[in-house]
């Protein structure tokens, strides 16, 4: 169920896009789409592609220092690092420990959080516990992917929806009635085969066959998530808000996973919350997973939609499917 918090909130955040962009006229040159196809169906123009060597560390180093240097926080005052990735730079070890030895972050113990899309959401309401309860008082969450390393570039279903980018915030305790409100965790575990990457996991190691056959590939029924998306992101916006005692009247900012640009202005009109006070980016990066929260996050705060007393409403979904929102009074 939605739970009840007070007293954790965010203090810096930070972002990294890769610097190669992939427009929809490169893609028209790869599969059999149109700009206008892609446009119209996903509202995206282009995306960023990590370069050749970078890993998901690389993307995330960027974002969690920029972060940590608007906090004002020092890689030895970081207590714990939640790594929210769908692809570390390997599976053994995980991101995190390797992110914490890049950062120096030598008292900070480190682990991944996977909930595809939704994990960002899923870290920073892991960390308001750690923080609300004082157990640790500096967490660095970070948000990172690199989708474009389980895009089959042949499928024109997925190919032209995902990116790569990184983001990052500092939680640290806050005074009551302020940061993180409310927030819902969620997921449907019988959808999990609408999005997946069917091999490389225990279940199908990698063999010349799972290789041959594609299936480290990531694969997606778009029109059951889309189904999903809209519904369910209605249905944990209005839970969290309940939960705290608002209505979508007001809320200042609605910062939605970027998946679809479509599947944002459904979810803004059922909610009722008018385009004016809705975060997009998605038009120029795609759907970069566990980055998108915190990049439009630190996106908005550049541009000034951020300002103390505003209440911001997250949400997220994704692989599992999970689903996930989160209200904060900034
Ligand atoms: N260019 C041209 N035509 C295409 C393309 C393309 N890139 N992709 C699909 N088509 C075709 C299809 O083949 C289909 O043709 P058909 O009718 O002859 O079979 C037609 O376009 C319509 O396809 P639909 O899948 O019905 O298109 P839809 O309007 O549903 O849009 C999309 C597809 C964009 C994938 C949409 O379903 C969507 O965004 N779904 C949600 C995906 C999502 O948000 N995922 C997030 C989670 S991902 C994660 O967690 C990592």
């Amino acid at each position: 169920m939605h739970k009840r918090v007070g007293g954790a909130g965010i203090y810096g955040m930070g972002r990294y896009l890769p610097e190669r962009i992939l427009s929809n006229a490169d893609l028209e040159q790869m599969v059999e789409t149109s700009n206008e196809w892609i446009l119209s169906r996903s509202g995206i123009r282009e995306r960023r592609i990590a370069a050749e060597g970078q890993a998901t560390t690389d993307l995330a180093l960027p974002a969690a220092r920029q972060a940590m240097e608007r906090a004002g926080v020092t890689a030895e005052e970081i207590d714990l690092i939640i790594f929210c990735t769908n692809n570390p730079d390997t599976f053994i070890p995980a991101g995190g420990p390797v992110l914490q030895g890049k950062l120096g972050a030598t008292r900070a113990g480190a682990f991944d959080l996977v909930a595809g899309c939704s994990g960002y959401i899923y870290g920073l309401a892991v960390a308001s516990q750690f923080a609300a309860s004082r157990t640790y008082l500096t967490i660095l969450v970070v948000g990172a992917d690199i989708l474009s390393r389980v895009t089959d570039y042949t499928d024109r279903g997925t190919c032209v929806l995902f990116g790569d980018a990184a983001g990052a915030a500092v939680v640290r305790p806050v005074p009551d009635g302020r940061g993180i409100l409310s927030f819902r965790l969620a997921c449907d575990g019988s959808k999990a085969g609408e999005i997946i990457v069917p091999a490389g996991g225990s279940s199908r190691p990698a063999s010349h066959e799972t290789v041959d056959g594609g299936l480290h590939f990531l694969k997606m029924n778009g029109r059951e998530v889309f189904r999903f998306a809209v519904t369910s992101i209605e249905k944990v916006c209005r839970e969290v808000l309940d939960a705290a005692g608002y209505s979508p009247e007001d809320v200042s900012l609605f910062v939605p996973h970027q998946a679809n640009l479509r599947i944002i202005e459904n979810s803004a009109k059922r909610l009722g919350i008018g385009m004016d006070r809705v975060m997009v980016n998605v038009d120029r990066y795609g759907n970069t997973s566990a980055a998108t929260v915190p990049v439009a996050l630190s996106e908005a705060e550049e541009q000034g939609r951020l300002n103390q007393g505003d209440l911001v409403l997250l949400v997220g979904f994704g692989a599992g499917l999970t689903y996930a929102g989160m209200l904060i009074r900034w």
